[in-house]
Order: structure tokens, then C-alpha cells, then sequence
């Protein structure tokens, strides 16, 4: 059966894409819809043409695992062929759109003479986040459909915008009913045909006329920081410039002259890479697909500090209720404060309505009685990281929860199977490590013990999509995935404090590779006194005396760094002195370290550690490594994650530089997997 299909309602003729899952514009679609429009204009019958897609969505793009194949179906039409055949057609096309119109989507949408949405209906052109441009007129209709000031962030950010928003910016023409799209299109339709003539997207010039030629840089300057380091957004605001100062023959060609490089290179693979990867990471290989979803209707947080309150945060915001248990009335005060006052932030900067702030803070109940989560169908423990504090907490769980519910812990490093044990159900046990701060974040590390049973992770993984997180599944080791590799770095950080390198140094040379902060200031960040305690505070280490001196990170206005009220961050003479004096008393000074070393001493243990964590099954595969890093810590997304992107480097390099600097860790056990693909010349994609 054909994935395009037509039927005839009187005088319109509607064309039907039916490509699952999201009616990518693969060779059959595009080659459907010039056959459907050829039959459209060899029919005097047919006076307009209306196109929508069955299914969850409209168009979602182009099919993007046709790029990078060496051989996508060469006999298939183009798309922007496709897309000059619906404009040029003397029959007015209509678009009618529900669920998603994204990247090559929207570009058919563009291409017809009008365009319908369902209220719920997200329009956007999302080319830059696979590192592209759009590639089939995007860049040249948009700005000369909305202007050049709503054009510019919807291709360089790539995020979608409403059907509402689009039709207050001429995007769309009309929003029709939500259950009634067809009908509502094809009346549209009808209420054109006669009309003398019928918008052409390419050939208007009513909102590109008199564009400031300053808006760009302007542009560029106001979003430097964002667009840091991406080649492709910069090749989008050129190309939407190119629209307002050439006509669009000149211009759609110039278009493809910016994408083609963008997609032959190595940010576009990288991206499209943990595109997929993504959606990879969701997937738990050894569970049935028919795995029962238990329902989650009402969650409980234990604790209300830093973690329990973004944790609490996310079901708010998705509408389900939360119970959140404290031990002591002042921290759990202390703690829904909190809460309000980011939403309420959040409100201030236009982000959620007024109204949005009393929804969710209603959902929330305080409590100081863990017997107030008897009818909890999740429970996530949110305390102190000690043993034995957590497994008082669920052994008490254990007696009080409903059976069925899921009991989980967001332990940064604690063994979840002994967590486990102190219960009589290891099956609904599992870690749900949030990242800090929890609201924010979309990165989850889901810990599976050695007893979590199949319906409590398949539950996990769906409800991470609905508080719209990315989870990536962990066994359990000492920090996990993400922490134990983290730690494989800042061992490596505080060594070269020892050899005299300067905090400022080492942050800057992470953040010229990409990262949005160095080892140096993420521990100030974090507090530099996590885990330390007076007992075991060593002398010899720089970290542990910046506590004694209370330098305790951000929280105290100073750490590695110094800081002002407002945050501001400033090089400490007395801790770069202090550095340098433990360095000339330890004999271990240097003066001719490189950028070059400084970026493989921090980056390849962490290769290699992942190395192990695959070898060992913690991890499922090496692209979930990718997007725990991307979207956990910040490992820039356009090289594609550390695994992709040693890989892109060579694993023979990373071998060989661990080699080099071996006596800079000397208790490192080199990778097996990671020399044997070395020595074969293999990737881990
Ligand atoms: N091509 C190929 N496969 C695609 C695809 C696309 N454009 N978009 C989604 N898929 C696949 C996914 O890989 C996934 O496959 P799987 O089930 O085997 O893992 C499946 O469709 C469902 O996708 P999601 O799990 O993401 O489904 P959601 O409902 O959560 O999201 C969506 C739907 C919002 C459409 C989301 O998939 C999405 O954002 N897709 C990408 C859209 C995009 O980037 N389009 C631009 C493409 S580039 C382009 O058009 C260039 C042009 O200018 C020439
Ligand atoms: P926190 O100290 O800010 O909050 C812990 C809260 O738990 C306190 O408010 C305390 O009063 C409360 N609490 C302690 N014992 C309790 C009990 N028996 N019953 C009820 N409440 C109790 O600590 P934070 O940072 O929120 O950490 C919590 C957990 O999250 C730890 O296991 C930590 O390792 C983990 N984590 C922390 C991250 C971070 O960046 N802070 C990141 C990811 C995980």
C-alpha cells in the first residue's frame, strides 16, 4: 500500500501521508506527495488540494536516517521539488496540521499557499539541533512568511512554537477544531477556491521589506552564549539574512551551498548520533516490550532540601500530586519556601502564568509523618547520603507503603542492592539519581540492583518521559555511571593542583573544549565540603584546607575561586598561592604543562573509565554514556558525548595518551575493551 493516499471530498481532493511512526518525508512520502499533486492538476474536477498526515503528527522532518547514507534512494524526488510542485500548483493547497510540522514539515507547510492547526499543533524548524539548517527553503520562506524578528530564534534555537503563537505571527492561517481537522481544512479549502490569486510563499516580500541589516548582529551579540561553539545556527541567521537581500532563485540555492557542509560534518554527525541515541537510551534490552506500566497517580519525597524540593518540582509541574515528608517542621517550612519561590520566579519571567504557581503548589502536601505515604505509588528518599540513615528510611518504608509501590533512592553512590536488603520487597527498589538542580536537569540515572524487578524500571522509564527527562538505565558500582566517571576527572584536577596548574587554568581549558564549567568551578558549586568532615580532614590536600578555612565553595562567597554577592568570579591570590606552596613543598612544581596535556589528563581517564563500566554491564551501551554526559554534565552536545567523540578523535590516541601520562595515575588499570578496539581501529558508535 502506498504511504500517500488521496480522497475526494466535492471539489477538494485530500492527500493522505500515512508513514508511522511520525510521517517522516522519506523517498515514498516525497515521491506520493508529486503524484498525488500531478493528479490534483491533470483533474478539472479538483479545484483545491488539502494535505494532512494519519497518525500522531503532521510531517516531522525530513527521514533522518536517509543522511549520511551513502546511497539514499537516488531515483527518489528531492524535497525541494516537492515542495516547488505544491507552490507552483494554480490550485490552492492547504496544509492541515496536528501534532508536530517540524523541519522538512514545516517547509512542505511553507510551500503551500495556506495553512490550518489544530489548537495542540507545535510548529517548528528543529535543523539545528541536528547540527543542519533547513534544507529545503526553510530558511528563505520562513522570514518572508513571519518576518525576519519571529524567524531568527525559531532557526536558531530549533524549539517549536504553538499553533496559537504561529497564528499570531502569520504562520497560520487559521486554527481550526481539534477533533475536526479534516472537515475544518477541507471548508477552508473550499472558502478559497475563486480567489484570484493565493499566497506564494517565496515570492512575498510585505515582511522582509525594510528589515534592519543591524538586526543580525544584534542577534548574534544578544545570544553569543548560547550559541557558543555550534557551527549551524550562525549558518541559519546567514542564510535567514541572505533571504531579506537576495531573491529567493538566489536564495535557495545559497541555502543548500550552507547545508551541505553542515551535514557532511562532524557536529552534525554528533548530533544526529545522540539524536538517536536518545531514544536508544530509553530502550532496556532484556525487558519484554509488554512489561505492565504500573500507574503513578501520587508520588512521596523524603527530605525537602536541596534534592527533594527540584525532585518534588518535576511532578508538580507535570500535575501529579506530591506528599513530601521532613523530619523537622524548619527544613520542611524551609523547603516548600523554596519551591514557591522558583515557581514564582519562574512567573516573574514570563515563563508560566500566575495561576500555574497556585496548580502546582496545590498539589503539594507537607507533612512530617512518613505514614503519609501509605497510598504513595512512588516513593524517591531524598536524604542525608548515609547508609544507615537510608536504610532506617526503608525499612519504616517497607512497613507503611501499599504493596506494589515503587520504593527508589537518589543516592549519589550508596549500593542500592544493601538499600535493597533492608526491605522485604528488593523487587520495587530501585535509584532514581536526579541531577542538581532537579527541576532543571533532564538527565536521570536510573540504578537497576541486582533484584529491581522489570515492572518497576519499565515504570521508571516511562514516567521519566512524562517530567520530560532522559533516563539512562545504571547498574550499581560506586557512583554509578555518571559519578564514578566524574570522579576519574577530578582526581586527575586536584593532581595537577599539585604540580603548581592554577584552577583557572585547568576551568579554562574545559571551557574552550566545550564545557559550560571547569572541575574547579563545579566544586565550588557543589560545596566543597561534601563528605569531608574535621576528623578526616587531610592537610595535604589543597580541597580539605579551603574547608578548615571555611572556603566551602559558593555557599560561603568563597572556595577555589572568590566570589561577590551577586556571584561574580574572581581568581583567589590566597588560594593560587596556597596551591603553589603545597606544589614547591611537595617538589612536584612544573612549568611546562601544555593546554594539550591538561585536556587528556581530564578527558581520557574518563574514557577509560566508561571503558570499564561497559566491560563491567553497568552500563547497556556506549551512547548512553553519550547522553548521560550531554544532558548531566554538560559534555558539549556538538561533539556527541565523550564516547562519540573518542571516537572521533581515535581510541588509539586516547590509548596511547593514557600510556603517556601513565605516571600520573599510577593505579590505572587501562580498559581491555578500550585498547582491543584501539588495536582494531574500531569506534564505539
Ligand atoms: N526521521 C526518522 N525517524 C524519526 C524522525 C525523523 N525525522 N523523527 C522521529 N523518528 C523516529 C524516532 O527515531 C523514533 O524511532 P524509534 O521508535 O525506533 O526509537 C520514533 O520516530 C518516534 O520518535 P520519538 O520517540 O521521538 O517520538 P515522540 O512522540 O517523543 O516525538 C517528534 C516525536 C517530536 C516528532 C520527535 O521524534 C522529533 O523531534 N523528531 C525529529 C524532528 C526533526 O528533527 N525534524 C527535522 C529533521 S531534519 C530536516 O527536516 C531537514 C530538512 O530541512 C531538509
Ligand atoms: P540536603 O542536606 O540538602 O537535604 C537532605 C534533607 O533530608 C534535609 O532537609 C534533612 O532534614 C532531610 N532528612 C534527613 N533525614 C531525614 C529523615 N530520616 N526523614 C526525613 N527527612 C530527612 O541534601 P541533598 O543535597 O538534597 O541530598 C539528598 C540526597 O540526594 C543524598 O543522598 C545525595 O547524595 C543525593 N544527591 C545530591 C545531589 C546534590 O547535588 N546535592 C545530586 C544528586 C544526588
Amino acid at each position: 500500500m502506498s504511504v500517500i493516499t488521496t480522497h475526494r471530498e466535492g471539489e477538494v481532493l485530500v492527500v493522505v501521508s500515512d508513514n508511522p511512526p511520525v510521517n517522516a518525508l522519506g523517498a515514498a512520502v516525497r515521491d506520493g506527495l508529486v503524484a498525488a499533486m500531478k493528479e490534483a492538476a491533470g483533474d478539472d474536477g479538483v479545484k483545491a488540494v488539502v494535505i494532512r498526515c494519519d497518525g500522531r503528527t503532521f510531517f516531522a522532518g525530513a527521514d533522518i536516517t536517509e543522511f549520511g547514507n551513502p546511497n539514499p534512494n537516488p531515483n527518489a524526488v528531492d524535497l525541494n521539488t516537492v515542495i516547488n510542485t505544491i507552490e507552483a500548483s494554480a490550485k490552492p493547497v492547504v496544509a492541515a496540521i496536528h501534532g508536530t510540522a517540524l523541519g522538512g514539515g514545516l517547509e512542505v507547510a511553507l510551500g503551500c499557499h495556506y495553512r490550518v492547526a489544530v489548537p495542540s499543533a507545535k510548529l517548528g524548524l528543529p535543523e539545528v539541533k541536528l547540527g543542519l539548517i533547513p534544507g529545503a527553503g526553510g530558511t528563505q520562506r520562513l522570514p518572508r512568511v513571519v518576518g525576519v524578528e519571529a524567524a531568527l530564534p525559531m532557526v536558531t534555537s530549533g524549539d517549536p512554537i504553538p499553533a496559537k503563537l504561529g497564528a499570531t505571527i502569520g504562520l497560520i492561517d487559521e486554527i481550526v477544531g481539534e477533533d475536526s481537522l479534516e472537515a475544518d481544512a477541507v471548508a477552508f479549502a473550499r472558502s478559497v477556491i475563486g480567489m484570484e490569486s493565493h499566497p506564494v510563499s517565496s515570492a512575498r516580500a510585505d515582511k522582509i521589506a525594510g528589515t534592519d541589516p543591524g538586526a543580525f548582529d544584534a542577534f548574534r551579540q544578544a545570544n553569543a552564549r548560547r550559541l557558543r561553539g555550534f557551527d549551524a545556527p550562525e549558518a541559519a541567521i546567514k542564510a535567514v539574512e541572505i533571504a531579506t537581500s537576495h531573491p529567493f532563485s538566489e536564495g535557495l540555492p545559497m541555502e543548500r551551498a550552507l547545508f551541505e557542509p553542515l551535514l557532511a560534518g562532524t557536529q552534525s554527525a554528533a548530533l544526529r548520533h545522540l539524536f538517536f541515541a536518545e531514544r536508544a537510551a530509553n530502550k532496556i534490552d532484556d525487558i519484554p516490550k509488554d512489561t505492565p506500566i504500573l500507574p503513578i497517580a501520587k508520588v512521596g519525597v523524603i527530605g525537602a532540601g536541596t534534592m527533594g524540593g527540584g525532585i518534588t518540582m518535576n511532578f508538580l509541574s507535570a500535575g501529579i500530586p506530591v506528599t513530601m515528608v521532613e523530619r523537622e517542621q524548619a527544613p520542611l517550612d524551609r523547603g516548600v519556601a523554596t519551591i514557591r519561590k522558583n515557581y514564582e520566579n519562574t512567573a516573574a519571567k514570563g515563563r508560566i502564568k500566575p495561576e500555574q504557581v497556585e496548580q502546582a503548589m496545590g498539589l503539594l502536601t507537607p507533612s512530617l509523618n512518613l505514614e503519609d505515604l501509605a497510598d504513595c505509588d512512588l516513593v524517591i528518599e531524598a536524604v542525608f547520603e548515609l547508609m544507615e540513615i537510608k536504610k532506617d528510611v526503608f525499612g519504616k518504608l517497607d512497613a507503611i507503603c501499599k504493596p506494589g509501590a515503587i520504593l527508589a533512592t537518589n543516592t549519589s553512590y550508596l549500593d542500592v542492592n544493601e538499600i535493597a536488603a533492608s526491605t522485604s520487597r528488593p523487587e520495587a527498589v530501585l535509584g532514581l539519581h536526579f541531577f542538581s538542580p532537579a527541576n532543571v536537569m533532564r538527565m536521570l540515572e536510573v540504578v537497576r540492583g541486582a533484584k529491581t524487578g522489570a515492572s518497576a524500571l519499565a515504570t521508571s522509564m516511562k514516567l521519566a518521559k512524562t517530567i520530560g527527562k532522559v533516563a539512562v538505565v545504571a547498574g550499581v558500582c560506586h557512583g554509578f555511571i555518571g559519578n564514578r566517571i566524574l570522579a576519574a576527572r577530578q582526581t586527575q584536577g586536584e593532581a595537577m593542583l599539585m604540580e603548581g596548574i592554577l584552577p583557572a587554568r585547568v576551568d579554562k581549558v574545559l571551557t574552550d573544549f566545550g564545557f559550560p564549567m571547569g572541575p574547579f568551578q563545579m566544586a565550588d558549586l557543589a560545596g566543597l565540603d561534601i563528605g569531608w568532615t574535621k576528623e578526616t580532614s587531610d592537610p595535604t590536600r589543597v580541597r580539605d584546607v579551603l574547608v578548615e578555612r571555611d572556603r566551602r565553595g559558593q555557599k560561603t562567597g568563597a572556595g577555589f575561586y572568590d566570589y561577590a554577592a551577586d556571584r561574580t568570579r574572581t581568581e583567589s591570590e590566597e588560594v593560587n598561592a596556597l596551591i603553589l606552596e603545597f606544589a614547591d613543598k611537595a617538589g612536584t612544581r612544573r612549568n611546562d604543562v601544555t593546554d594539550e596535556e591538561i585536556l587528556e589528563r581530564l578527558l581520557y581517564p574518563m574514557i577509560n573509565e566508561a571503558g570499564l563500566i561497559l566491560e563491567e554491564g553497568i552500563a547497556q551501551r556506549a551512547s548512553d554514556i553519550d547522553v548521560m554526559y550531554v544532558h548531566g554534565y554538560g559534555w558539549p552536545s556538538y561533539t556527541g558525548g565523550p564516547m562519540f567523540w573518542a571516537s572521533t578523535t581515535g581510541l588509539g590516541k586516547v590509548v596511547a595518551g593514557l600510556e603517556k601520562h601513565a605516571d600520573k595515575w599510577p593505579d590505572l588499570k587501562i580498559s581491555t575493551l578500550l585498547k582491543d578496539k584501539a588495536a582494531k581501529g574500531e569506534g564505539f558508535a
